[in-house]
Formats: C-alpha cells, sequence, structure tokens
C-alpha cells in the first residue's frame, strides 16, 4: 500500500518536473520535498512503524527521495542554460554595424595638416624627427649660432624656465639633435646616408593676438649629406609647397633675408592676390616660412665637418598653411576645440591623406 502510493508519486512526478518551467518546478519542488512535502510526510511517517518496516520503507523513500531531487536540479540545468541562451541572444551587439553618421568625429585641420607633410615629405623620402617641447638653452639658441649677446634673440619673445631651460622657441632645435646623433654614427662612414628629416610639433613665444598665439606649431626640414646644394632645396621646397595646396602651376619665390642658423638665408613666398585671397593668381606675395644653407658654424657645433658635408633647411607655421589652405581667418579658432568648428574644417579620420589621388 504504501509502496504503491510511493510509486505512483514518482511516476507522476518525473514527468512533471521534466515539464516545468522555472515557476512550476518550485512549485513541484515545495509540495515534494518541502516542510510539507509528500516525500518528506512519508519520511516522518517513518517514526510510527516497527523496526522491520521501517527498514524497507526508508530505503524505498529516500530512494525515491534521490530520483526526484536528480530530476529537479537536471531539469533546474535545462532551464537555467536556456535562460542563458536567451538572455545572449537578447543581448547581442552587432560590431559589424557602420557607424551613425552624427557620432562621427573629424580630425582636427592641425593633425590633417601634419598627415599630409608626412606623406608629401615621405615621398621624397624624408623620416620624422621629434624633439621635446622643453629645450636646453644651448639646442634652441647657442648651437644654431644665436650667442646669449645675439639680437636675434630679441626677436622671439621666449619663455624662459628655471635653469638654463626654455619652451622652443621653434622646431630647429631637433635639428641639432638630429645631427648630433648622426655625427656620433652614421657622419663617421665612408659613404653615409645623409639626414632626410622633417619635425611637425609644438613652439611657444609669449605673444597673443588674432594672428599670434603662444602655443603654435611649425614643421622644420633639414637636408644633410654630400653634394647637396640650394638647387635640391628649391625644388624640394617648390615641389612641396605645389603639392601641398594642390596648385601644380603655384608660383614660389626664394626671397634674400637672414637667419643666424643658415648662409645664404631665403624667405619662401607663395604667389596670391591680396584682394580675393586667391592662391597662385595675382601679382602678390605671402611669406610662409623660412630657408637657407645651414651654416658651417652650425654644422661645426654638432661635430659635423662643414668641407666635407653641406645642406639645407627650412622651418614654416603650420597654423599659416592651413588657414591658407583652407580659408580659415582667424587662428584663436584653432584652440577653442568648437565643435561646430571642428566639424566645418575637420577632416573624415577614415581617408587618411596619400598622394595616390593627390591629397
Ligand atoms: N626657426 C625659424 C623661426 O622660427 C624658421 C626657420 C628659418 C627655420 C630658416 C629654418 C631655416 O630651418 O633654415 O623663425
Amino acid at each position: 500500500m504504501q509502496s504503491n502510493h510511493l510509486k505512483g508519486l514518482v511516476e507522476t512526478a518525473l514527468p512533471a518536473i521534466a515539464a516545468a518551467d522555472a515557476a512550476s518546478l518550485e512549485e513541484l519542488r515545495v509540495s515534494l520535498l518541502g516542510k510539507n512535502g509528500n516525500v518528506t510526510l512519508l519520511l516522518k511517517s517513518l517514526g510510527g512503524m516497527d523496526a522491520e518496516a521501517r527498514k524497507t520503507a526508508g530505503a524505498e523513500i529516500n530512494h525515491a527521495k534521490m530520483q526526484i531531487t536528480d530530476a529537479l536540479s537536471a531539469r533546474r540545468a535545462v532551464l537555467d542554460s536556456q535562460a542563458l541562451e536567451q538572455k545572449l541572444a537578447a543581448e547581442r551587439i552587432d560590431v559589424t554595424q557602420p557607424p551613425r553618421p552624427d557620432s562621427a568625429g573629424a580630425l582636427h585641420p592641425l593633425s590633417r595638416t601634419q598627415e599630409e607633410l608626412a606623406a608629401i615629405f615621405a615621398a621624397m623620402g624624408f623620416a620624422i624627427a621629434e624633439g621635446p617641447d622643453i629645450e636646453s638653452d644651448w639646442n634652441n639658441f647657442s648651437a644654431l649660432n644665436i650667442p646669449s649677446h645675439h639680437p636675434a634673440r630679441a626677436m622671439m619673445d621666449t619663455f624662459y624656465l628655471t635653469g638654463d631651460q626654455v619652451l622652443r622657441t621653434h622646431t630647429s632645435p631637433v635639428q641639432i639633435r638630429t645631427m648630433l646623433e648622426w655625427a656620433k654614427t652614421e657622419g663617421l662612414g665612408e659613404s653615409p646616408a645623409p639626414i632626410r628629416i622633417i619635425v611637425p610639433g609644438r613652439t611657444f613665444r609669449a605673444d597673443h593676438d588674432a594672428t599670434h598665439s603662444p602655443m603654435f606649431h611649425q614643421c622644420e626640414g633639414l637636408v644633410i649629406g654630400q653634394g647637396i646644394t640650394l638647387g635640391h632645396l628649391k625644388g624640394c621646397l617648390i615641389d612641396f609647397l605645389r603639392a601641398y595646396f594642390g596648385l601644380p602651376e603655384l608660383p614660389v619665390r626664394l626671397r634674400s633675408s637672414y637667419f643666424p642658423f643658415t648662409e645664404p638665408s631665403m624667405e619662401v613666398d607663395i604667389g596670391w592676390n591680396r584682394k580675393t585671397g586667391e592662391l597662385g593668381g595675382g601679382t602678390d606675395w605671402l611669406e610662409i616660412g623660412g630657408s637657407g644653407m645651414v651654416h658651417p658654424n652650425v654644422l661645426a657645433n654638432c661635430g659635423i665637418d662643414p668641407r666635407r658635408f653641406q645642406g639645407f633647411a627650412f622651418g614654416m607655421g603650420l597654423e599659416r598653411i592651413t588657414m591658407l589652405k583652407h580659408g580659415i581667418a582667424d587662428l584663436r579658432l584653432f584652440y577653442e576645440s568648437d565643435v561646430r568648428w571642428l566639424r566645418h574644417y575637420g577632416a573624415s579620420p577614415l581617408t587618411p591623406a596619400s598622394l595616390h589621388e593627390g591629397l
């Protein structure tokens, strides 16, 4: 009687458990194994039996309890993994989705200009060199043939730091760093590979108005080797300027000037129309940088024999050429982080500067 009851209990319980959902599974557990559950009550009834009956009944009930417990946990495992599957499916993120257009960022026009310089000069065999914002007085001035009493120091409103350190007023000190390094290794060889670098980077002067910012950017250029002439300088600058502005006929003029670190020195001008602002047209000239043949004293200061090696250098303002190319009127807007301005003048980060189809 007792064992029939137990058998019936197990026979109904097992299929019910196997078909249960999460809620009814818990109900089944309580009704079978809970404090007043059917199996629990049967176990309690063992107390009223004589020893012999208790032995057989106890074994049967415990066996039934085990079958039910196993079935419950098997079903729970199935339900848990189904729930996980559903959750994963529901919360799946498609990482291949294209970005929404209104969330696309833009490259700052100065970053774009630096990428363009890198692309153009890389095609001419130049590498990129860098130096620190904080420079020694010697790298920034003395080694560049600007001794401390020299009036050229007054031309630059220098931020002086403690000791003999300054915020670099131009990218020219990276010429010194590069030549010193080269003189120690490559420059000692029989047929050394030439220096060909550009140095885009931050520069600082105590100056602030619509066309000057205390922090601005320059790009330096330096070529040192054997048999380097002013003709190389001229060809290099003309090719660069025409490629950068996208004007194959852009007039370029080298105008005699003075810089302590070059001899001879030349200002670099491009042709434009002052009235319309149009580049390449008209009869006016616009200065965009300085250049010259590296002064023998500068070579000697870096341990390079000026009778064996010579070269040229140039430097230009990056804000200047960027403003000209994109028709940007006010320099200060470069640093205001106005996202509307950035959207208008910024470049797509997904189309990198390359010379394949022009810049
Ligand atoms: N360093 C100069 C300046 O900031 C620019 C310059 C002129 C750089 C002539 C050069 C150069 O390399 O040859 O005003």
